[in-house]
């Protein structure tokens, strides 16, 4: 792990929702699994990462993202479009686990099935993500990474205002060498910044 810091994860008691113009951030339901397993089956959504994920590696994740916000009243919120698709992807917030220099930090990330693309929903729930984590737990700080390769996750980073610098630049630890996709740009966020 690098940077020298302690985070302070405050925790809710119950799991917390959002609302946006547009969308609603909530814990997850049983009734989110088949469009959660349907959208990481997608060869395009999963285009930067390494692999598709089957049925079983998708209920498992969804699973820990579940638990994550039990525990804590906040995390990867699963993302519903009130009144047009009930699920429509995750958004929020991750306490990043990877062993990179600028860890310990919160991520903010995003995943949405394809529908909902283009129509600047991941933006919008992620600057609900974003100010929740600033005004709420008090974040010095959020971070966002990806694959070189993933214009359209860093094109969110920056209009959310989130900034690049190469020096971040990083191998992803549970990428091998020579593998596409290994290669990461790192982009932050500060609190006085918003
Ligand atoms: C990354 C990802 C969430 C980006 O989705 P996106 O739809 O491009 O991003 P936004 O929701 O912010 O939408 C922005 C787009 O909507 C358009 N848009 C349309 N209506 C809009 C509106 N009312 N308000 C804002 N933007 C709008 C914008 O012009 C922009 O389009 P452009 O890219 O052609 O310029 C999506 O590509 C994805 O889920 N990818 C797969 C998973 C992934 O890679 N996740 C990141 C891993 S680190």
């Amino acid at each position: 792990m690098g940077e020298d810091r302690v985070l302070v994860l405050k925790t809710f008691a119950a799991p917390l929702e959002l609302r946006t113009r547009r969308t609603l951030l909530r814990q997850w339901k049983d009734s989110d699994l088949p469009a959660w397993c349907a959208m990481n089956a997608d060869a395009e959504v999963r285009r930067y990462f390494s692999a598709t994920l089957g049925f079983e590696q998708a209920v498992q994740e969804a699973g820990r993202i579940r638990a994550a916000i039990a525990q804590r009243g906040w995390g990867m919120w699963a993302l519903e479009l009130p009144g047009q698709m009930a699920f429509a992807g995750t958004v929020g917030l991750h306490v990043t686990t990877i062993d990179a220099p600028f860890v310990p930090t919160v991520e903010l990330g995003w995943r949405l099935c394809r529908e909902a693309w283009g129509r600047g929903l991941a933006t919008e729930a992620a600057q609900a993500a974003m100010q929740f984590a600033f005004d709420q737990l008090q974040l010095d700080e959020l971070t966002a990474y990806t694959a070189e390769e993933n214009l359209p996750s860093q094109a969110v980073m920056q209009r959310l205002g989130m900034q690049h610098d190469a020096a971040d630049d990083f191998d992803h630890p549970l990428i091998a060498p020579g593998q596409p996709l290994r290669r990461h740009r790192l982009f932050r966020l500060r609190r006085t910044a918003t």
